[in-house]
């Protein structure tokens, strides 16, 4: 398997980015043994039945990332609740069974997220390292704060507050382009608090969540409801409305919306630099 060793190149950019997104997602596989017995709805959202994987708010001690994807599955245990010395294996059965990653994208972020910040030898992987600022992480997140200047890690803690801006700038939910407004606006708050921008890699990688926010939570109107804003990137659960999808989300989805949301921002912030 390719093992990233330097994440420093354009041409690794996407590879970081989807590892990234892998960090967010584990749980472990199908578990499923009387599926066929029970109700669609049970085998699709398991931790509303199984109370194995009720959401429990992490204790002080527990280890958290600034994914809210990875952070919901160890809220739900289906990566270790302590969120401690995960296992890859564990990684891509989650991100695979829950969120329906393919196996390649799983395996990419899980690869990314463990070269960069994890024990690549034993190949694990804490939460709280995924905080580690700028090598994956970064700032502009659209419900952190970002790293105060000079300190190594980045808060974990949601802040309410962007959440709650989220919810009122986009009432009706957030489609593709409305990811791309946020994200640039979160990045022209940069400049206005005399941060660095973004760097290519970075830039990447936040666009890259943002597809796979959308890929992975969007509902029937292809909009990421205010619902899930509040639920998943706030409380670090399982919004109501989400079910274990039937399509996989693959690497060359990921890619596409990627790219999209990318150029979209290229393009806003054009507008936006004529004003
Ligand atoms: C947290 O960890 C410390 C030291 O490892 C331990 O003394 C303490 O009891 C733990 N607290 C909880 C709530 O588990
Ligand atoms: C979860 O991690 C804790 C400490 O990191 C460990 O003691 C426990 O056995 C693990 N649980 C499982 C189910 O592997
Ligand atoms: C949360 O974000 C808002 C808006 O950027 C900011 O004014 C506030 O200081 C932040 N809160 C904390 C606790 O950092």
């Amino acid at each position: 398997m390719y093992m990233p060793s330097s994440f420093s190149l354009p041409s690794a950019s996407h590879l970081f980015k989807l590892s990234v997104l892998a960090l967010l997602f584990t749980t472990n596989p199908f578990h499923s043994s009387s599926d066929s017995n029970q109700e669609l709805s049970s085998s699709r959202q398991p931790w509303t039945y199984d109370r194995e994987h009720a959401f429990i708010t992490p204790s002080l001690n527990d280890s958290r990332s600034p994914c809210p994807a990875l952070n919901t599955l160890a809220n739900h245990g289906y990566i270790n609740r302590s969120g401690k010395e995960i296992s890859a294996s564990s990684l891509v059965s989650a991100l695979t069974s829950i969120y329906r990653l393919s196996t390649p994208l799983a395996e990419l972020l899980v690869v990314g997220g463990i070269g960069c910040c994890g024990n690549k030898f034993e190949r694990w992987l804490s939460l709280d390292a995924l905080a580690a600022h700028d090598k994956i992480e970064h700032d502009a997140s659209l419900v952190h704060d970002n790293t105060p200047l000079g300190a190594k890690f980045a808060p974990v803690n949601v802040n309410w507050t962007l959440v709650d801006n989220l919810i009122s700038t986009y009432p009706d939910g957030l489609s593709i382009t409305d990811l791309a407004e946020a994200r640039v606006k979160r990045e022209s708050m940069l400049r206005d608090e005399s941060r660095p921008q973004l760097d290519l890699v970075h830039g990447e990688i936040s666009h890259g969540e943002a597809a796979l926010t959308w890929l992975l939570m969007k509902d029937a109107k292809d909009v990421v409801s205010t619902e899930t804003v509040q639920q998943w990137f706030g409380r670090e659960t399982f919004p109501d409305s989400y079910v274990i999808p039937d399509d996989e989300v693959t690497l060359g989805k990921a890619k596409k919306i990627s790219t999209k949301i990318g150029d979209t921002m290229t393009k806003l912030k054009r507008a936006f630099n004529e004003l």
